[in-house]
Formats: structure tokens, sequence, C-alpha cells
């Protein structure tokens, strides 16, 4: 059944080491952190700080999302937090050199597609990667709608790691609601990233019906 991960862009920033609890205390085992630069996308969020905080505070596998130009900088830090580091293959960097450093820091390295970007561009890279992160909606904000094409890049995904004989997860990132989970976990992500269907409103409440919509579609299936 695919896990949910809860990225803490939508959570109250200054309420965070209580959202995060809730969101752990309810059972995801993966925060999710949206490092921007305001360069690669037009916001800025957070960065290392931010990371090395939760990582001291709770016991949780955090998976670092670089929506920046520079991603090869300050992978260090990055890496001593994050159980996952995905890139995104739009970043004017050499993404197999990155790739491989983050493996060489002892995280699993990720690469995240743009909505427009086909999953045609990564096939090269996909033996070095342990990730690759779906993104349904432009990067840079929360809470916007569901870009379905993009989606549908899923089931190619895991039919092209099936037929290759690959490891990597497939992670689905932007728009996932609780009207539209069920449909998205049918195409058979591994992780399903949430930000406002998570931390607006009642978080354990939130958490608990978009797992048990994940869980119906399991039983539909
Ligand atoms: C967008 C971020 C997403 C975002 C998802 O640039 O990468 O992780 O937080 O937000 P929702 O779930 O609200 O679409
Ligand atoms: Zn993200």
């Amino acid at each position: 059944m695919a896990e949910l991960s809860a990225s803490i862009l939508a959570a109250d920033l200054l309420n965070l080491e209580r959202d995060i609890g809730k969101a752990i205390h309810s059972g995801v085992k993966w925060i999710h952190l949206d490092v921007m630069d305001g360069h690669f996308v037009p916001n800025l969020t957070m960065g290392i700080p931010f990371g090395d905080a939760i990582r001291k505070k709770f016991d949780v596998n955090i998976e670092s999302h670089m929506m920046v130009d520079n991603p090869d900088m300050y992978l260090e830090k990055y890496c001593s937090f994050s159980k996952l580091v995905t890139i995104h293959y739009e970043a004017p960097v050499q993404t197999v050199r990155v790739l491989k450093e983050i493996e060489n820091r002892g995280s699993m390295p990720g690469i995240s597609i743009n909505p427009k970007t086909p999953v045609s561009s990564i096939e090269s890279l996909l033996p070095s990667v342990k990730y690759v992160l779906v993104m349904t909606v432009e990067p840079g904000f929360s809470g916007q709608g569901l870009i379905e094409e993009a989606a549908q890049k899923i089931p190619l995904l895991s039919e092209y790691r099936m037929r290759n004989n690959l490891d990597f997860l497939i992670g689905i990132d932007g728009g996932i609601k609780r009207d539209n989970i069920s449909h998205i976990a049918s195409l058979g992500p591994d992780i399903i990233v949430s930000a406002s269907a998570i931390f607006s409103g009642n978080v354990e409440e939130n958490i608990n019906s978009l797992r048990s919509c994940i869980k119906e579609n399991r039983n539909g299936q």
C-alpha cells in the first residue's frame, strides 16, 4: 500500500513541532521538506536549519525535495538529516554526478520531473536512482490543482521498473486531496506526498481519512 509523506509546506510554521508530532502520531513515516531557492521556482522556503531541527526532535524519515538551481551545494548537510534527497532533472547541474554524490554520502538519490517533462528524458538515469518523484503541479506552491496527464507517468514508470528489473520507489507530489487520492493510489505509487490535504484543518482526521481512501482502493483492486 502506498505510504503518505507529509509535506510541511502547508503546516503551521509557528507550530511546526506540534504539526509534525501529530503527523507522526497518526502513523506518517515520511516528512517531505520542500527546499526552494527563489530561482528554480518563484518561491523561497525552508532549508538546512529546518532539517536539522526536525532530525534532532523526531525519529522520522526526511525526504528533501530540492527545487533549487544548485542542489549540489550543501549536500553534506542535506544528506546528514535526509534518508532521501531528490534533485530535479530540470536543474542546471551534472545530474549523474550529483546523484552519485548523494549516494556516496549515504542518502537515497532521487530524481524529480516537472509535469511537462516526459519519462523518456530520465530513462538513462533510472538505474542510478532509488526514487522517482513525479510532480503533478508546477513546483513552487502548495494548494494547486493536480495535473492528471502528469499522474499518468506513474504506471509508465512502474512498468519500466518491472521490465528492467529496477528497484527505485515511485512518488507523486502535488494536488493530491481526499477526492482524488483513491484514483492516485490505483496508479501504483509507493509514496504519496501531500501538504494542504494533511495540514489544513485537523491533521489526525485528515491523515486517517486519506489513508482509508488509499486502502479502499487496495480493497477494490
Ligand atoms: C510543490 C511542492 C509540493 C507541495 C504539495 O512545489 O513540491 O510538495 O508542498 O502541496 P499540495 O499537497 O498542497 O499540493
Ligand atoms: Zn515537494
